[in-house]
């Protein structure tokens, strides 16, 4: 059996891979080896057979006795052991969540459902580096793998609302907390009916404004508000997220010789662990909305067309429908008033599962076959 080796996987991408590979009997087909960069020596988990001892994450030896490594343990990791482990000849694939090396030249971005033809024509010319997708980057192609597949897309513009997991773990229960301490500080008014919203309104304000709000991870409050910017500046005026959406699709569609435009703005909001996407999508042709809807329904098994009716898209087009699931619902598909070839769409997904977990337990089960 190959050997395994697993590193990040107590943190949150990599508990949520666990589980998923868990649920799936991947451990029964892989002789699994858990690494960690405190704990060495210590006992590994029960979930994957026989415990063994923790092994070094740090140690380049070590990890050179792997066929396959996986890491979730983030991009500095990934900086600091890759380069010297392919060094020493190690010939072994590297499955990463991490954005580190998703662009560099020797790398595929892992998202089979889209992409098999390019993972399976890279294994054949011996690529050994799989890299996981941006999660809004992965989400939307899986939405739109239909159109993109049958080379409808003339450009898309999504505009994102992307949850606070994206951020990390940390961020996840400063929000919470927000949200409590802004309940807390009108719960008196709230209880009392006959209390004026204007008065709750200028209460909740100061709240959500005030000195003692915990801010630390975020910066500026998310609860109650939302952030119109993710990830660093870039010289074009896009925000790194912002840049990412065209860059990674077109790597993944194996189109980056010829880009696909994907443009728009990237902004936090106030969701747990699911992303959502508003996308303006001009078409190469004018095409119905039925035809558009079998197209999409019928790229891959994830993916569930939302009618464009509005009891449905309120129940079933939300980040707390999808999230904990696999399912990519799309939805609000329609033609806008600017010419038949320009359409609205409305995708939700969780980032924690086809954003980052799910691709990396896909390649390795490509790798093993
Ligand atoms: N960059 C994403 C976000 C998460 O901040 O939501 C990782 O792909």
């Amino acid at each position: 059996m190959n050997k395994v080796g697993l590193v990040g996987w107590r943190g949150m991408v990599g508990s949520v891979l666990m589980d998923r590979m868990q649920a799936e009997g991947d451990f029964n087909n892989i002789d699994a080896r858990f690494f960690t960069t405190s704990q060495t020596g210590q006992l590994g988990p029960d979930f994957a057979g026989e415990p063994k001892s923790l092994l070094d994450a740090t140690d380049v030896s070590a990890l050179s006795q792997m066929d396959i490594i996986i890491s979730c343990q983030g991009g500095d990791y990934t900086k600091s052991i890759y380069p010297t482990l392919r060094e020493t000849g190690w010939q072994g694939y590297w499955v990463d969540a991490a954005s580190a090396l998703r662009m560099t030249d020797d790398s595929i971005i892992a998202l089979d459902p889209v992409n098999k033809d390019v993972i399976e024509q890279g294994l054949e010319q011996g690529v050994k580096t799989f890299v996981g997708g941006n999660c809004t980057v992965s989400l939307m192609l899986i939405a739109l793998g239909g159109l993109f597949e049958q080379d409808l897309i003339e450009w898309v513009s999504p505009m994102t609302y992307q949850a606070a997991s994206g951020a990390g773990a940390r961020n996840m229960r400063e929000l919470i907390t927000q949200m409590g301490e802004i309940h807390s500080s009108v719960a008196q008014q709230l209880a009392n009916p006959s209390s004026a919203i204007l008065e709750i309104d200028k209460i909740v304000a100061n709240k959500i404004k005030a000195d003692d709000l915990p801010k630390d991870q975020f910066g500026v409050p998310l609860a109650g508000s939302l952030i119109p910017w993710i990830d660093v500046p870039m010289p074009s005026g896009q925000s790194k997220e912002e840049w990412k959406a065209q860059v990674e699709a077109n790597k993944i569609l194996g189109s980056s010789k010829s880009p696909i435009p994907i443009d728009g703005l990237c902004v936090r909001v106030g969701a747990m662990r699911c992303h959502s996407q508003a996308m303006t999508i001009k078409l190469k042709e004018n095409i119905s909305v039925d035809e558009i809807e079998r197209i999409l329904a019928s790229h891959n098994e994830w993916v569930k067309v939302i009618p464009n009716d509005r009891q449905q898209t309120a129940e079933e087009l939300t980040p707390v429908n999808v999230t904990g699931t696999l399912d990519i619902p799309v939805g609000r598909i329609r033609k806008l008033t600017m010419g038949p070839e320009y359409i609205s769409a409305f995708t939700v997904g969780d980032q924690l599962l086809w954003g980052a977990a799910e691709p990396l337990r896909r390649m390795l089960k490509i790798i093993l076959a």
